[in-house]
């Protein structure tokens, strides 16, 4: 992250010895980078800051956090800081996924234009996935990338959000439509921070957790199943264990494919129904995880209707999303999204997916194929079945 004060001091000569091409020589450019980031996941507040200090490695920080958590946890951190000596700039979004926007992402880069944050200065996302998200955002563009590093203090945040490098703003058309892959410098995920989340969180955080085990995991499936009832009551060791599982499990299947090029990530199981649900609501009244609580149970009816995933399944994830306090059909929404609404945002991924509507379809609790050929009488059929009116 810094350069060493030898380099700085050494004298830079250019020689002028780069081959001219001949003409018919193809030009290509080449710009290779492996990022590589650690993932501490801490017990305690003091282990959490010494993970952060340690990071920041002495930089200036630009804190962006939101109010809830500027309120709840701002003070021990800002604390921390300025104990061990570094300068912070500190800027609060209000609560909620609005503040992913365009417009926060332009009022971040305004407000880091006008403080000292400088190219080896640090931003640190200190928040849930829509601060995450959004800080990462900003990072990747101010002066064309400072280091950020992220200290996520949601369940959902800590077992997804926060890791990948997946970083954006949403738009009105689409969720996350403006972003980009950029890796972060370090994540420190404190589980003591989950003690203040609202149950609904902590429950859209489970989804997250709960599709990883069918995606890749029957161990992680068995892990949730038997420990649900003390995820809920937040005992700290049961959830200090499901957040290292899930993140080790998120980082194996990203390092398969980290700029997502083959399009077609397990990662995305209940996304391509959720994501337009959420899309259809207006980013707010269903939470991310619930919009994919949702998708899971939708492309699992898919999945069964085509014969490839049995009933018994399909059952024990139902079944294991309401014991999490998970909504699992239409019914369990306060309102039921317009149809038409859900139909548009539909066809928006499409778009965005080149084409085709993929949908990860289970085939066992811890095995999933990709269809790409899924038709939109099959997602009708399974949404109808999850409650939802077709237009
Ligand atoms: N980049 C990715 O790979 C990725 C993956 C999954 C989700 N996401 C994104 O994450 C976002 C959702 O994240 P989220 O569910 O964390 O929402 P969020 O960031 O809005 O946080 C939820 C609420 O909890 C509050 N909060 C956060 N930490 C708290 C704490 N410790 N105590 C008390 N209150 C606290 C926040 O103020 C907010 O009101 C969505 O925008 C989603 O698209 C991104």
């Amino acid at each position: 992250m810094s350069t060493s004060l030898l380099e700085r001091s050494r004298p830079f000569h250019v020689r002028d010895a780069i081959a001219l091409p001949d003409d018919d020589h193809q030009l290509t450019a080449r710009a290779m980078r492996e990022d590589v980031y650690p993932i501490h996941v801490t017990r305690t507040l003091a282990d959490c800051l010494r993970r952060v200090v340690s990071l920041v490695n002495g930089a200036q920080v630009a804190l962006i956090t939101d109010e809830r958590v500027m309120e709840r946890h701002g003070r021990s951190l800002l604390d921390g800081l300025d104990g061990a000596d570094i300068g912070t700039h500190v800027f609060v979004l209000p609560a909620g996924e609005a503040s992913k926007s365009p417009a926060s992402a332009m009022q971040l880069w305004d407000w880091l234009a006008s403080s000292s944050v400088g190219r080896r200065d640090v931003v640190l996302a200190f928040g849930g996935g829509v601060v995450n998200d959004t800080a990462g955002w900003v990072a990747s563009g101010y002066m064309r990338g400072l280091p950020y590093v992220n200290v996520p203090t949601t369940l959902l945040a800590q077992v997804d959000g926060a890791l990948g490098g997946k970083v954006a703003v949403n738009h009105a058309v689409a969720k996350n439509l403006l972003g980009a892959f950029y890796q972060p410098a370090g994540v420190v995920s404190n589980v003591e921070y989950l003690r203040t989340i609202s149950d609904r969180h902590l429950s859209a955080g489970l989804a997250e957790a709960i599709k990883k085990a069918v995606i890749a995991s029957p161990a992680f499936w068995e892990y949730i199943d038997g420990n649900l009832d003390a995820i809920l009551a937040r005992d700290p060791e049961v959830l200090w264990r499901l957040v290292r599982f899930a993140a080790a499990i998120k980082t194996a299947l990203v390092e398969r494919d980290p700029y997502e090029e083959d399009l077609r990530r397990p990662l995305n199981f209940g996304h391509t129904i959720g994501h337009p649900l959420e899309t259809a609501t207006g980013y707010g009244p269903l939470l991310h995880g619930e919009a994919v609580a949702l998708g899971m149970v939708v492309e699992s009816r898919i999945a069964a209707n085509r014969g490839l995933l049995d009933d018994e399944a399909l059952a024990r994830l139902i079944e294991l999303l309401r014991r999490a306090r998970l909504p699992t059909e239409a019914d369990d929404l306060a309102r039921w999204p317009d149809p038409r609404a859900i139909a548009a945002a539909l066809e928006k991924v499409r778009h965005i997916r080149a084409g085709s509507l993929r949908y990860v379809l289970p085939v066992s609790l811890g095995t999933t194929i990709v269809a790409d050929d899924v038709t939109e009488a099959e997602a009708w059929r399974a949404l109808g079945q999850t409650g939802f009116r077709s237009p």
